[in-house]
């Protein structure tokens, strides 16, 4: 409103500190941010932006780009910026690092343009065992970086024999090529119930940010073995971290870590792929070479991989130390110390619906239902059963579980504890004399006897995270 001060950029440029205030602009909007620094979900990087413009950092990271957001900000006024200064600083606007972007398949749904998160309609999910890559969920930090595989070297670090470095020939020629069908899924799949419990931060994922593939590539086991994993590292390292080529403004690269076991065990099954579904890895999914981790939470499968770390430390990236946690119902951003949980990295049981959809209705004269969905577990669970009601879940019936595309041969079932692909589900339940609508759930139970929680309040938490409770789909039933 008129009555704020007025501010020129020189003024903004003193407050730079948390000891001198920390100011920012944006839109020609002056804002004392000071108080929000300490509980920015997205950490300390918001320092960067102190003193000047949020434009070219919002522009890098364009999850700010939601009303709540802005509503947070709006909390912070305190001036404007007076016309000339304004002026000055729209004309600084650097390009658009966004530019470079791969084109992406139509059909996808976008809940975030720039960095590109995107989920496949729910009603085409299941279609396919394999998902297609084109419409594969796709979930970046980043701008997708653009590799020469000529010039693309992999660097490992922290083996007896010092420093190496592959090039993507000598990876694909030096290690016996494997392959496993894996589903990944992010630890944010379905966070949209939970916003709707109480509203958590983060991208707003329906129930398709979850998609199975064909990885092929180099055990990691074999490279960290030819290279030197023995004993002696095995005796000081705990973790491997990987370092991905996509990096920030401050020329900081995606990172993640995985315990050491679960990289160098035989039944680990974690590979440096070079291929998806039969293929060259898609741009967005990590060419020319991601990690895939079978079992374990999406953020950990680092694309565009550059380097690996066998360390007695977790990765340092704030992916690892700052986001991508559990906590309680009761834990706010006020509260919250994410030092105090570990890290995700196997994955709870998971099962939802993706036939019928939500508010189209059935014709009671069919007499039954087919409900379809997928279930998965991490960690190598194998689904054992899904169950389905269409009463709420007062009554229960057993869906029929695949584990392969229509008309193709099931693959054979996995060794115990690696069963690292979903399974789809289908039954038909016949429609409830009178019932005039019909709530459908289902709930998966894994090898483990892991059980899905009924509803989403107990286990809400502040980042929306480890959204796995029965899924309830309302369909109406017509005369
Ligand atoms: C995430 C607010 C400035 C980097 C977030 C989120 C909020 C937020 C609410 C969570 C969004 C969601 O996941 O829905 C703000 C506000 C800012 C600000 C109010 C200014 C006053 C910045 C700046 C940077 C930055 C200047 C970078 C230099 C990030 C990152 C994330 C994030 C990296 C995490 C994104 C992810 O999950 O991948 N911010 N932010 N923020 N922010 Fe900011
Ligand atoms: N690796 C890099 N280098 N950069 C990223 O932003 N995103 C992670 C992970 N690996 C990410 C990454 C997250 S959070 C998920 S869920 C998966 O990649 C998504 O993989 P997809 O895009 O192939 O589905």
């Amino acid at each position: 409103t008129s009555d704020l001060p007025v501010y020129t950029l020189e003024e903004v440029t003193k407050h730079r500190s948390l000891d001198s205030g920390v100011w920012v602009t944006y839109k020609g909007g002056v804002y004392d941010i000071t108080e929000f620094v300490a509980i920015h979900p997205g950490g300390d990087k918001i320092l960067l932006a102190a003193g000047g413009a949020l434009e070219p950092y919002w522009a890098l990271y364009a999850v700010h780009q939601q009303d709540h957001v802005l509503e947070i900000l709006s909390e912070y006024k305190i001036g404007v910026l007076n016309p000339e200064s304004y002026k000055k600083q729209e004309s600084a606007n650097p390009s658009d690092p966004y530019s470079a972007e791969p084109t992406r398949h139509p059909a996808l749904q976008i809940n975030s343009l720039k960095p590109f998160n995107a989920e496949p309609p729910a009603s085409i999910l299941s279609d396919n065992y394999i998902t297609p890559s084109v419409i594969f969920f796709k979930r970046n930090h980043l701008p997708v970086p653009r590799v020469d595989p000529e010039a693309y070297r992999l660097e490992i670090e922290g083996l007896s024999g010092g420093v190496v470095s592959l090039s993507l020939s000598e990876l694909k020629s030096r290690f016996p090529k494997h392959t496993i069908t894996a589903t990944l899924q992010c630890a944010g799949n379905r966070r949209s119930e939970m916003n709707k419990v109480k509203q958590v931060k983060g991208l707003n994922w329906g129930i398709a940010a979850i998609s199975n593939a064909t990885w092929s590539g180099a055990r990691l086991r074999d490279v960290l073995l030819y290279y030197g994993f023995g004993p002696e590292v095995a005796a000081k390292a705990k973790h491997v971290q990987f370092e991905g080529l996509d990096k920030d403004v401050t020329g900081t690269a995606y990172g993640a870590s995985i315990p050491l076991n679960k990289a160098v065990s035989e039944e680990g099954d974690v590979l440096l792929a070079y291929e998806m579904n039969g293929e060259d890895l898609p741009p967005d999914h990590g060419y020319p070479v991601r990690v895939v981790v079978p079992g374990v939470v999406g953020a950990r499968n680092v694309k565009w991989l550059g380097k690996i770390v066998v360390s007695d430390e977790e990765s340092k990236s704030h992916w690892q130390q700052n986001d991508y946690k559990g906590f309680s119902p009761g834990t706010d951003w006020d509260t919250v110390d994410f030092k105090s949980a570990p890290a995700i990295q196997e994955l709870p049981i998971q099962s939802a619906i993706t036939h019928p959809a939500e508010g189209t209705s059935v014709d009671r004269s069919d007499r039954e239902v087919t409900v379809k969905g997928y279930a998965w577990s991490g960690g190598g669970r194998e689904v054992v059963r899904v169950d389905v009601s269409v009463d709420g879940g007062k009554t229960w019936h057993v869906a029929k579980l695949r584990t392969s595309d229509q008309g193709q041969h099931p693959a054979p079932p996995p060794p115990p504890g690696r069963a690292w692909a979903w399974k789809l589900w289908e039954i038909d339940v016949p429609i409830p004399h009178r019932a005039q609508e019909l709530e459908i759930v289902c709930k998966a139970v894994d090898s483990g006897y892991n059980m899905q929680p009924d509803t989403v309040a107990p286990i809400w938490n502040l980042r929306g995270v480890l959204s796995n409770a029965w899924h309830r789909v309302k369909v109406k039933v017509s005369e």
